[in-house]
């Protein structure tokens, strides 16, 4: 019996969409004779019935293509901006669903996507879910694609700025996406060879920065690169912060910790003029924002998304739905989406990374 799949990609876009879409489709058709057909924008395109055929044709030359094909939004199913209010339009979606008569929808995702799309299983749907974010903060498997590509770009502008920070004994203060976790930030400072690394795992204490940077003068190296994921945060922020979830409640509580969410986003403009102050270094801040998920994925992302693709349209033929295709070293694994739900990867604080920075002597601002 012909199987019918039904594929969005939804949250942030991240380098590798196209190659999993490919992976699954060309493994669905070629393999296990399956019809896919694409939705447009995530969840919304389900809702709104805007579908892509994605036929052989459709599927060729996608590989290299950053961004996804299908387009990608933010939507919730029960959550769904309609003019100016917020619906639940899960029942339509089930509908869609139907008319189609799916056997499986798989949606590309992070943690975000898994939540969305765990909701749909809950109402009935078999739901395939494969672990895509630049952030690689996807609890449950060893890596998601997309991160590689990001890392990547995220090195070479360190390595870039590397140059003009030492021709104008300047601080540099590079802020590097990753959410609210800081693999990406790790990840490219030690690859980059940053100086001082601050994560959101890790809360800093500017002193000790500053400290760190004033002791590179002393030995000579008149300047230094800091990596700064966009989620950390200053020590004395993050102890206003827990104070506020512990005793705070009701109105006021959510009140204040908005302003204090404002203020942390705003932290590296201010950690780069504090920097300026404590140490007498000229310093510069560089934001690299969404160069980072932009572009044409590596090739480390391109064979993780492909193989995980792959692995999901055989997972689809033997009929195991509610999951999410997992990395596992070299091969993949079929994780509940229940253990992957609410859930995301931190840093763990003994993790190799951490280590390895430390040993190198670099900052990590505690
Ligand atoms: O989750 C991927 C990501 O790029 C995060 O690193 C970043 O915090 C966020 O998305 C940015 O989202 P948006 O593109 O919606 O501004």
């Amino acid at each position: 019996m012909t199987q019918y799949i039904g594929i969005l990609t939804a949250g942030g876009d991240s380098p590798g969409l196209n190659a999993a879409i490919r992976g699954v489709g060309k493994t669905g058709q070629n393999v296990y004779g399956m019809q896919i057909i694409g939705f447009r924008d995530g969840f919304r395109g389900l809702m709104e019935n805007r579908t892509v055929a994605l036929n052989s044709a459709a599927l060729s030359g996608i590989l290299t293509i950053g961004g996804t094909i299908l387009g990608t939004s933010r939507d919730k199913p029960q959550k769904m901006p309609i003019g100016n209010k917020t619906m639940d339009m899960t029942e339509v979606m089930l509908e869609t669903y139907r008319n189609h008569h799916l056997d499986v929808l798989v949606c590309l995702g992070g943690g975000g996507t898994a939540k969305n799309a765990y909701h749909l299983m809950q109402h009935g749907l078999n739901i395939i879910t494969l672990p895509k974010t630049i952030d690689n903060d996807v609890a449950m498997t060893d890596v998601t694609f997309g991160f590689d590509t990001a890392l990547t770009i995220a090195t070479e502008a360190i390595d870039r700025l590397h140059s003009t920070a030492h021709s104008h004994h300047r601080i540099i203060v590079v802020e590097v996406m990753g959410h609210n976790t800081g693999w990406l930030a790790l990840g490219a400072g030690i690859a980059g060879g940053a100086d001082v690394i601050l994560i959101p795992e890790i809360p800093y204490n500017i002193e000790r920065v500053a400290g760190s940077i004033r002791q590179r003068v002393r030995e000579g190296k008149a300047f230094s690169i800091v990596a700064v994921s966009e989620g950390a945060v200053p020590d004395d922020l993050r102890a206003k912060m827990d104070k506020v979830l512990k005793n705070g409640k009701g109105k006021k509580a959510k009140a204040e910790l908005a302003a204090l969410e404002a203020e942390r986003m705003n932290s590296t403009q201010r950690l780069t003029q504090q920097l300026e102050q404590l140490t007498g270094l000229e310093s510069r801040v560089t934001i690299l924002g969404h160069v980072q998920r932009g572009g044409i994925p590596s090739a480390a992302d391109r064979l993780l998304a492909t193989r995980l693709g792959a692995a999901c349209a055989r997972y689809i033929h033997e009929e195991r739905f509610g999951i999410m295709v997992a990395a596992r070293g070299d091969s993949t694994e079929a994780v509940p989406l229940e253990q992957v739900v609410g859930k995301r990867k931190t840093v763990p604080l003994d993790h190799p990374w951490i280590e390895t920075a430390r040993s190198l002597g670099v900052s990590l601002g505690d």
